[in-house]
């Protein structure tokens, strides 16, 4: 059974959210769960419109962010091609745009709801975030360059240095994606987010986005692109993005699993009666659209569908409101879950891995009613 995790104190009404007499708070940074290098999480008061701010945007780097001189920088893609290119920032402004609303989390999100905790950065729930991406569709610069036969998989590489283990040389952040996964026509290299050049910790000049993977696919700072004809087993793809349950061989992550948060109310706030409060919230889920949400205040026995409603769009997430009547005064837990097209619904309780990646169960914000 899921049972609530506020202390005693605040279920008794008493609350730590700074905001909670503030209608609308709007925090202005991004919540800091590492400085060297920078991570930041979203504050989650401030998850409520569809498109996040990219002073918001939710930031996870492995690496000290590289200083990029953009008259020096160049992107190659070589190995397994028909030819070989090297491109300068304006060859690729020159290609034909596209623009594409995508909802990005990270694969550690979420990790501190794991018991027994694991290490790792203790994200809260807010590395999500979803953003206006602008660049190049990737299969517009594979067929330019031609996959050669044998080609299976594609390497992306950042700028980013550093040693994955205190022993190793340094080496580039790289991820690889399935040749037919790259081709696919919404693979975008953006140089803009929301309108404006990627700033810098968010991957400028160039980065994959990958839309429906986590967030690790999307390679930040992209200086090379190599297709080869074998899988990749670079430290990030097989180390680390891999779930271990410790039942079986760690299993590779790619697509988002299906999830919702709350951002109203939210935890902690205190309501002065027992009237109607409006919920709401966002759902995502990387495999497809999401096709209900549904609220509960009595963990989990019963269930009230939320409305769908707000914009979305195939990659993003659906903002989801619901009314909800405290049924009396006193501390109450309402839970979030969401299902998607496929079936796919957000369990009660979340799978426990070593890494702490994919945690996806059931989210839930306590109130206290007068
Ligand atoms: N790309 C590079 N080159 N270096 C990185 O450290 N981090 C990855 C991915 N791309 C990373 C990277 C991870 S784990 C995530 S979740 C996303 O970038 C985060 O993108 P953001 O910082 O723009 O939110």
């Amino acid at each position: 059974m899921v049972r609530c995790r506020c202390t005693p104190a605040e279920a008794a009404g008493v609350t730590r959210d700074p905001w909670h007499t503030q209608p609308h708070p709007q925090p202005a940074a991004l919540v800091t769960i590492d400085s060297e290098p920078f991570v930041g999480e979203t504050p989650l008061a401030a998850i409520q419109s569809w498109l996040t701010p990219n002073s918001l945007y939710y930031a996870r780097n492995h690496y000290e962010t590289p200083a990029i001189d953009i008259s020096g920088w160049r992107l190659v893609v070589d190995g397994h091609t028909s030819s070989v290119l090297d491109l300068t920032y304006n060859d690729v402004l020159e290609m034909p745009r596209r623009a594409m609303p995508v909802t990005m989390e990270c694969a550690g999100n979420n990790r501190m709801d794991l018991d027994p905790p694991v290490s790792g950065n203790r994200f809260q729930g807010g590395a999500v975030s979803t953003a206006l991406w602008t660049g190049v569709s990737l299969a517009d610069l594979l067929d330019r360059a031609g996959a050669g036969p044998g080609a299976v998989e594609v390497v992306f590489e950042g700028a980013d240095l550093g040693s994955p283990e205190p022993s190793g040389a340094p080496s580039p952040y790289a991820r690889s994606l399935p040749l037919e996964a790259a081709r696919h026509p919404d693979m975008l290299l953006a140089y803009e987010m929301n309108g404006e050049p990627l700033p810098e910790d968010h991957g400028y000049p160039l980065r994959l986005v990958a839309p429906g993977w986590y967030g690790m696919a999307s390679v930040k700072w992209l200086t090379r692109i190599s297709l080869i004809d074998h899988p990749y087993e670079g430290f990030f793809q097989k180390e680390r993005y891999v779930l271990d349950t410790g039942h079986g061989p760690p299993e590779p992550l790619a697509r988002m699993l299906v999830k919702s948060l709350f951002s109203r109310p939210r935890h902690g706030q205190v309501f002065e009666r027992c009237a109607p409060l409006e919920v709401a919230g966002l759902a995502w889920s990387g495999a497809g659209e999401i096709a209900d949400v549904e609220i509960s205040d009595d963990f989990g026995e019963t269930w009230t569908c939320a409305n769908l409603d707000g914009l979305f769009h195939d990659y993003t997430w659906r903002q989801w409101t619901a009314v909800w009547t405290p049924p009396c005064a006193g501390h109450h837990t309402l839970m979030a879950r969401a299902r998607d097209e496929n079936g796919d619904a957000q369990p009660m309780k979340n799978r426990w891995n070593r890494l702490g990646y994919a945690v996806n169960g059931v989210q839930s914000v306590c109130v206290n009613v007068r």
